[in-house]
């Protein structure tokens, strides 16, 4: 199975998380969101001890928790100790009710209005991650407003081109996101952030780029980030204390993806930073780094119930689901590959093509195309692999259709931790 936390039962059944899916999926109803709260657990365990071993003190993984936003994973990251990275208002306040520590969030997003930054600052958000001078002047105005003197990094775009889905690239030089340093603009505004009185600046950030499997991109951006702040420290002479290198790491969506050990990745881009520092002549910052994808994607499984089958003789096969691009609108924006498998059907052959087709008027709303597996039925259990990071946190409305739940499960023991929308939910806000 792709995953340790996936396996099948002597009913023949698919299980996750030691649990049989079928009855979950009876229990709770479907479409149903899945999450492994100890698969989660042990992720963030990994990264923090692989960046404790090999990095400096004080390095530790942020959750970048637009891959999954609900009160329960700021809880977990909480309980685990690590920081969150938010991009909303909606996102703090999320973790503001989960009781998570403000002090511990930092806020990204490359347009932050005036009024998430007063939010922001007014709950004690930690650390700003200014993101262009226009946000860099609103800040230092508001910070001053209110009697404040905000922490801050600077987002720079290293220039770097992983080899991924160019819409989840983002730290090449003509990104929306961040300041370049090849145009001379990061330096720039680097030494118009130092001037702020209202802003204490305490390092930089960059974020290449989702779903990279190799080290070389990374190591490229260390490259590329060490030698700023070493001309940094050279032209402005400020030292910087912190650099974060966002998040990125890849994850096994299918049998063709590779295996990725975080742990290793991380020595390995440890060993070559911590030249990189010597070669450009400057101690080696406290390192962060911000994994979403990483810390949730597997620990996920979405669940629906099939409708209609329909064979198109001499083209092709839909099997229909109760779910769709609302749930999951990864295939429309990316055509992203997922594993599937017929839940109560895992000993049978898997002798019928077909594509997992959402139930939206719309011909894009697939979920997975070309899926081998044993013939469905109205009424059988679909699963879908891998859904925990950017499914419900990217879920929708459309054709006003309400999100699905999502159920915790740890020890063996589930839990709902956001509950069904309604059709009354949808129409709540309508006057
Ligand atoms: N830090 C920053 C500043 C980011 O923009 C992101 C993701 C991350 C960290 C976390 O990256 P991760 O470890 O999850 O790769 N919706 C797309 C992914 C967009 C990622 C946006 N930024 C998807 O479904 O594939």
């Amino acid at each position: 199975m792709i995953c340790n936390n996936v396996s099948l039962n002597n009913e023949g059944h698919l299980t996750f998380a030691g649990m049989d899916t079928v009855l979950l999926a009876q229990k709770y109803g479907t479409p149903l969101y899945l999450m492994d709260e100890n698969k989660i657990r042990e992720h963030i365990r990994s990264y923090k001890e692989a960046m404790l071993k090999y990095f400096p003190k004080g390095s530790a993984p942020e959750f970048a928790s637009k891959a999954f936003s609900a009160k329960c994973i700021y809880e977990i990251a909480n309980d685990e100790g690590i920081d969150i990275d938010t991009v909303s208002s909606g996102e703090f306040y999320t973790a503001l009710k989960a009781g998570f520590p403000m002090e511990r969030c930092f806020f990204h997003g490359n347009n932050k209005t005036d009024a998430d930054i007063r939010f922001a600052i007014e709950n004690g958000v930690g650390c700003f991650v200014i993101d262009n001078e226009d946000e860099m002047v609103a800040l230092n105005q508001i910070a001053g407003e209110m009697g404040v003197v905000q922490k801050a990094l600077l987002r720079v775009s290293p220039g770097i081109d992983p080899h991924t889905h160019q819409k989840i690239v983002t730290g090449s030089v003509d990104s929306k996101f961040g300041v370049a340093i090849e145009t001379g603009q990061a330096l720039e505004l680097t030494q118009k952030i130092l001037e702020c009185e209202n802003v204490k600046l305490l390092g930089f950030h960059c974020h290449i780029g989702s779903q990279i499997f190799e080290s070389e991109p990374f190591v490229t951006a260390g490259d590329m980030m060490f030698g700023f702040l070493a001309e940094v420290e050279k032209s402005l002479g400020f030292t910087s204390e912190m650099l974060n290198l966002g998040g990125g790491f890849g994850v096994k969506y299918t049998e063709d993806d590779p295996e990725i050990d975080y742990e290793e990745k991380i020595c390995e881009i440890a060993e070559v930073l911590n030249k990189q520092c010597e070669k450009h002549g400057i101690a080696i910052p406290k390192i962060k780094m911000e994994p979403g994808r990483s810390l949730v994607a597997d620990a996920g499984m979405t669940l629906y119930t099939v409708g209609s089958v329909k064979e198109i003789t001499g083209y092709k096969n839909y099997v229909s689901v109760d779910g769709g691009m609302p749930d999951n609108p990864r295939f429309a924006l990316y055509e992203s590959k997922y594993t599937v498998e017929i839940a109560n059907k895992m000993n049978e052959e898997k002798n019928f093509v077909a594509d997992v087709a959402g139930r939206c008027c719309e011909s894009g709303d697939i979920v997975a195309e070309n899926i081998n597996m044993p013939k469905p039925q109205r009424g059988d259990i679909l699963a879908v692999l891998t859904t925990g990071a950017y499914n419900y946190s990217m879920a929708s409305n459309y054709n006003r259709i309400p999100k699905p739940p999502v159920v915790m499960i740890k020890d063996k023991a589930d839990r709902i931790v956001v509950k069904r929308e309604t059709v009354e939910d949808i129409c709540r806000l309508d006057v």
